[in-house]
């Protein structure tokens, strides 16, 4: 906080000085009119009793003066302490600024999302935004209410929005009339809230697009089915064939994006059951030997042992379907997919390794968001809709399960699933 200066007061030597010259005077006077009075000269009483008041006024008035602005001085003093510990109360960064954009006050918010702010010195130093310091700008010279937005990408990505407000604190405590003008600083995080914007506007835009790809190519089909091909029976054939397989591709995307909705809605309800791991992945791995055999795949299995986890078999079916279809399809090249369960004492965790090209560093981290592929076409081809492992990953964190992924280019891919067991009750 920022202390009060006493306008007005003179400084203390002076006052000072000026006290003792007042009761100098006062003793003087008193001294000459006594001496006057007695040496029998009556004229001099008026005069006697108007220098004493003079000098009695000159005495007491400094130091009333001196009293009240001290005072004032105070209660400013605590009154903009005050104002500093409603600051502390509000959740989000406060920064109060002087008429020349110095800052004044902050609350501990500001600190963390503007760590260079420092008491005295220009706001524009611990906030380099353009934005931010057009908005303080306006204020000052216009005196009304200024709202922006700024951007930041480092350290990390983040977006305020900003209110600045002209206020007149010393006015509104009375401390001085004229008040100059400080500017109040709100600032909104709206980081999560923008990435949530851009996140949707990209899923819209990335569905409709999926969609939209198969869509035109039956209109295409259908054109030529009732044009060109109309007498020609075999290339209908095979035209209705490669519709029959563009529909089940719409029909798969739009199968996953319903449970994935689904997924997200449930998403922070922990499943209860007791779910058979192993059962689970024979299931699952009876399901794709069918496919393995067309991919010239071998699904080796191991430690098949009886393993409970708590869970939703449903889901946990279509979590171990994605990995190893994943596996199966991408990792053909290898010719074989390795599956294996590990039930150790905090975890029980299930491994599907394949030995096909791997993933490139790069990609590993961008894996599980929604129509993310390493290779479009690939997975196309593969009848892939890019939702598998955004799926996998809503489905885990259901779970409170982890989902690791080790890759190198050449050298296959393992994803590994890890299911933490519940600590042991502590005993007392
Ligand atoms: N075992 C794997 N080996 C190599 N690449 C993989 C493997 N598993 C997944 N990928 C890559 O990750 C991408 C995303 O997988 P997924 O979300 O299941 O979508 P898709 O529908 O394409 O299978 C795939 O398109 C593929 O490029
Ligand atoms: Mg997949």
């Amino acid at each position: 906080m920022v202390a009060a200066t006493e306008q007005g007061t003179p400084s203390p030597p002076m006052r000072r000085w000026r006290d003792s010259a007042a009761a100098g005077a006062l003793v003087a006077t008193l001294v000459i009119a006594c001496a006057l009075a007695l040496s029998g000269a009556p004229f001099v009483l008026p005069v006697l009793i108007g220098a004493i008041v003079t000098a009695f006024a000159a005495l007491v008035r400094p130091r009333a003066e001196h009293r009240i602005a001290a005072e004032r001085a105070r209660s400013h003093e605590t009154a903009r302490a005050g104002i500093q510990a409603v600051m502390s109360g509000i959740a989000d960064p406060v920064v109060v600024l002087d008429s020349q954009g110095n800052v004044t006050m902050f609350n501990s918010q500001a600190k963390v999302a503007m760590p260079q702010l420092v008491i005295g010195r220009s706001f524009s130093f611990a906030v380099r935004s353009p934005e931010v310091v057009g908005a303080v700008e306006s204020v000052l010279r216009d005196g009304t209410v200024a709202e922006t937005e700024f951007h930041e990408k480092v350290p990390v990505e983040r977006s305020f929005e900003v209110r600045a407000t002209p206020v007149r604190i010393d006015a509104a405590l009375g401390a001085d009339a004229s008040g100059a003008i400080e500017i109040v600083m709100l600032f909104r995080d709206v980081t999560a809230a923008r990435r949530l914007e851009r996140m949707r506007a990209d899923f819209v835009a990335n569905a409709s697009h999926e969609l939209r790809t198969p869509l035109a190519s039956l209109y295409g089909f259908i054109e030529t089915i009732e044009g060109p091909a109309k007498n020609d029976p075999s290339a209908q054939a095979r035209f209705l064939a490669i519709m029959r397989e563009q529909a089940r591709r719409m029909s798969r995307l739009i199968d996953d994006l319903l449970s994935l909705s689904r997924i997200e809605l449930k998403e922070h309800v922990q499943p209860t059951e007791e779910v058979r791991l192993d059962s689970v992945l024979s299931e699952v791995v009876d399901t794709l030997t069918p496919l393995a055999q067309e991919c010239r795949t071998k699904i080796e299995v191991d430690g098949l042992n009886r393993v409970l986890v708590t869970g939703d078999r449903d889901e946990l079916i279509r979590v171990f379907e994605n990995l190893i279809e994943n596996a199966v399809k991408y990792g053909q090249s290898g010719g074989r997919v390795e599956v294996s369960i590990a039930d150790a004492e905090r975890a029980v965790s299930v491994t599907v390794r394949d030995y096909g090209p791997g993933i490139a560093p790069e990609h590993l981290p961008r894996l599980t968001e929604r129509f993310y592929r390493v290779d479009v076409v690939e997975s196309r081809q593969k009848g892939g809709t890019g939702l598998g492992l955004a799926l996998v990953k809503h489905i885990l964190n259901r779970h409170k399960a982890r989902l690791l992924v080790r890759s190198e280019l050449g050298a296959g891919a393992t994803f590994e699933v890890v299911f933490p067991k519940s600590a042991p009750e502590a005993s007392t």
